[in-house]
């Protein structure tokens, strides 16, 4: 698809969040298990996004955690000036010692978790769980604004309603709480993306408050991307899946890249070298094939690229069936293929 320069511009126009300034309005969500160090530093390759966000990290570890040890709470000091860590957890006074900590190290900024409605996370009183608790929700992002001058954003669902008013309402008072910003994902919590997002309600989200609203869910090609910010008038994009599918999104929309055939070989070998770089053998394994999953939803054939890579035994089969896969130029999707993109 052509991307045309409208679109183009308003990406690339800087936004401003809170102290700071990001150099694009387009974010790469965060994503549990995905957006690792070695994910991002792949995406930095291509580059062309505002931000990048950690996975959640809990916020009762965060102030204790060793980044050499921590699988997500780790990071490479040249990414800080664009990385968000996001957070989760269920007491206002761990978020806010969390926060010191993400401003010590140097992020650009912190993110409250407010949208994951995985059960393991729910029960615990994290996540999603927290918009059946509003005045809780609402105090941990001011303790976390009292305790850091850094940007302080928060991401959050329609709720566990579809309605939107309340979303719109936890808008307000979350501005009013201190919040720079706001990634809005209109789907209701139980609903693991079945459904189709209610951009609608990103709209309604974005007449409620001053601070800059993101719109989230199902942008897969820069028509989604043109119509969402036509139907919602928001102020920026935020990215999950296609990011995973296709590393070099941001740079098609936002410079121009040309995306040539050796892309996607060099896209798969470079995510397998920079997993091995940054995680011992078995999470490097484990981590490509949940990825892999991801990334074969843009080829036509792509599942048999999935089983293939699923079915590898160790790290040398899958260089070998990457370099089977892409001995041929594999024919591209124009839509991800959404039964590997669940
Ligand atoms: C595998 C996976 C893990 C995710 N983990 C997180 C997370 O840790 N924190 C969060 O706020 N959202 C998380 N999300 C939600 C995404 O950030 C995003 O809101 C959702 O995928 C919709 O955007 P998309 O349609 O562009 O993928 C996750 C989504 C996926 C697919």
């Amino acid at each position: 698809m052509k991307i045309s320069p409208e679109i183009t511009e308003f990406l690339n126009t800087p936004i401003r969040i809170g102290a700071k300034t990001a150099g694009r309005r387009l974010l790469v969500s965060p994503m549990a298990g995905y957006t690792h160090v070695a994910f991002r530093q792949l995406m930095e390759h291509f580059g062309g996004y505002g931000l990048l966000f950690t996975e959640m990290c809990s916020a009762r570890a965060v102030p204790t955690e060793n980044p050499e040890h921590s699988l997500v709470f780790r990071w490479r000091s040249g990414e800080l000036s664009h990385l968000v860590c996001q957070i989760f957890g269920s007491d206002a006074q761990d978020m806010a010692n969390a926060a010191r900590r993400i401003e010590a190290e140097g992020f650009f900024g912190v993110d409250i978790n407010f949208g994951c409605s995985v059960a393991a996370v729910c029960k615990r009183g994290c996540g999603a769980a927290l918009l059946k608790t509003p005045d809780l929700a609402v105090a941990m992002v001011a303790a976390v604004r009292a305790a850091v001058s850094i940007p302080v954003s928060v991401k959050y669902r329609t709720g566990w309603t579809d309605d939107p008013r309340p979303a719109m309402e936890m808008a307000r008072r979350f501005e009013a709480a201190g919040a720079d910003a706001i990634t809005f994902h209109p789907r209701m919590a139980p609903d693991r993306r079945t459904r189709p997002p209610r951009w609608e309600y990103i709209g309604m989200v974005k007449q409620a408050v001053r601070i800059p609203v993101f719109g989230n869910g199902d942008v897969f090609d820069a028509g989604d991307c043109i119509r969402m910010i036509q139907a919602t008038g928001c102020d920026g994009i935020s990215i999950g899946r296609i990011a995973l599918a296709a590393p070099w999104t941001p740079a098609l929309w936002t410079r121009g890249l040309v995306v040539d055939n050796d892309l996607y070989h060099f896209c798969a070998k470079r995510m397998m070298d920079l997993l091995q770089q940054h995680f011992e053998p078995v999470t490097a394994f484990r981590r490509f094939k949940n990825w892999a999953h991801f990334f074969a939803a843009g080829f036509k054939f792509g599942h048999r690229f999935s089983a293939d890579i699923r079915g590898a035994k160790d790290i040398d089969a899958i260089y070998a069936t990457v370099d089977r896969f892409f001995a041929d130029i594999p024919e591209r999707n124009p839509r991800p293929n959404m039964n590997l993109f669940r």
